[in-house]
C-alpha cells in the first residue's frame, strides 16, 4: 500500500515545513525537540491509568511515549490525514494500539465533553490557528485539577524584519506567536492557574539538534529520503537558508498549568 513516505512526490513544494519533515520520516517535529518533551513529561507528572489527550499529535511520537513510559490511556488527534496515517502506523508498530487511540480532531472544536481528560497536551499547534480560542479549547476538555501543557515557538529576541518575513511570510504563512509574556497571557486568560514555564533555543534543525532528537540512524535515514527525489532536494534547498536566517531569533516555550477546581 502506498503511504505518505512511499507515494510519489505529490505537492512536496506546497507542504508546510513540518509536514515535509514528517514525509522525510522525522519523528520529533516541534521547536523544543526531545528536550522540551522531557520537560513536558516532568511537569505533566502523568500517572498510570490517567486519560491524556495529545492535540495535533503529528506522527504520534509523544502520544506513544506517554502511554509506554507513563501508562496513560492516550487519545491522539490531528487535523491532517497524512499525519494521522503516520501516527496510526507508528502506534501499530509500537504494539500499543490498545492504549493510544488515534483520530481526527481540530484544536478549535474538539469533539470531547468538558472536563474529559486528566492531562491535555499540544506541542506546537495553537500557533497555527486562533491562539486564544485554541488555548480555551485545551482548557475546556481538561478536568478541574488536571494539567494543560503546550509547547510553542517564541521570539527570544526581536527578529529583524527580514527574519520575520522569511519565517511567517514564506516558511509558515499564517503562523502566529510572540514573546514569553504574550504566551503567558494567552494561557492565563484561557483559565490556567499555577503556570510554570520552561524555555530554550530552537535547535530542531541544527545538525546537533537533529541527531539528538532522531538518533544517528534515523537522522541519516531522513537525510537519505530527502536526497532521494529531486522535488525533496529542491524543497530542502529552498527551506534551509530561510530557516537559518530565522533560527538566531527563535526559541521554544513550554507553558504548563492547572485547571482550577470550581468552588
Ligand atoms: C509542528 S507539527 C507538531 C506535531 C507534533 N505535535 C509534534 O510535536 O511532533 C503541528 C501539528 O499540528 C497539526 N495541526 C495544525 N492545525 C491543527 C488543528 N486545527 N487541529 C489539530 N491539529 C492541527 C498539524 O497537522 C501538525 O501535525
Amino acid at each position: 500500500m502506498a503511504t505518505a513516505l512511499t507515494r510519489p512526490d505529490v505537492d512536496i513544494k506546497s507542504l508546510d515545513p513540518y509536514a515535509f519533515l514528517a514525509v522525510l520520516g522525522k519523528r520529533v517535529i516541534h521547536p523544543g525537540g526531545r528536550r522540551s518533551t522531557e520537560e513536558l513529561f516532568r511537569l505533566a507528572d502523568t500517572q498510570p491509568g490517567q486519560r491524556a489527550l495529545d492535540v495535533g499529535c503529528g506522527v504520534g511520537t509523544t502520544a506513544i511515549e506517554l502511554a509506554r513510559r507513563f501508562g496513560a490511556d492516550v487519545t491522539a488527534v490531528d487535523i491532517s490525514s497524512m499525519m494521522l496515517e503516520r501516527a496510526l502506523a507508528n502506534v501499530r508498530r509500537a504494539g500499543i494500539g490498545e492504549r493510544v487511540h488515534v483520530g481526527r480532531g481540530d484544536i478549535l472544536a474538539l469533539e470531547f465533553a468538558d472536563d474529559s481528560f486528566d492531562r491535555v497536551i499540544a506541542e506546537a499547534v495553537t500557533m497555527f490557528v486562533d491562539r486564544p480560542s485554541a488555548a480555551a479549547e485545551l482548557v475546556r476538555v481538561c478536568r478541574p485539577g488536571g494539567r494543560v501543557l503546550a509547547t510553542e515557538f517564541l521570539w527570544r529576541k526581536p527578529p529583524t524584519d527580514a527574519a520575520r518575513e522569511l519565517l511567517l511570510g514564506q516558511l509558515c504563512p499564517g503562523m502566529q506567536f510572540d514573546n514569553l509574556d504574550g504566551w503567558l497571557q494567552i494561557y492565563a486568560k484561557a483559565g490556567l492557574a499555577d503556570i510554570e514555564v520552561r524555555s530554550g533555543p530552537f535547535e530542531l534543525m541544527t545538525a546537533r539538534g537533529f541527531i539528538k532528537d532522531e538518533g544517528l540512524v534515523n537522522a541519516a535515514a531522513c537525510m537519505a529520503r530527502g536526497l532521494a527525489k529531486p522535488a525533496r532536494v529542491r524543497k530542502m534547498a529552498w527551506m534551509m537558508p530561510r530557516l537559518r536566517m530565522a533560527v538566531p531569533y527563535l526559541g521554544y516555550v513550554l507553558v504548563a498549568g492547572v485547571k482550577p477546581s470550581v468552588g
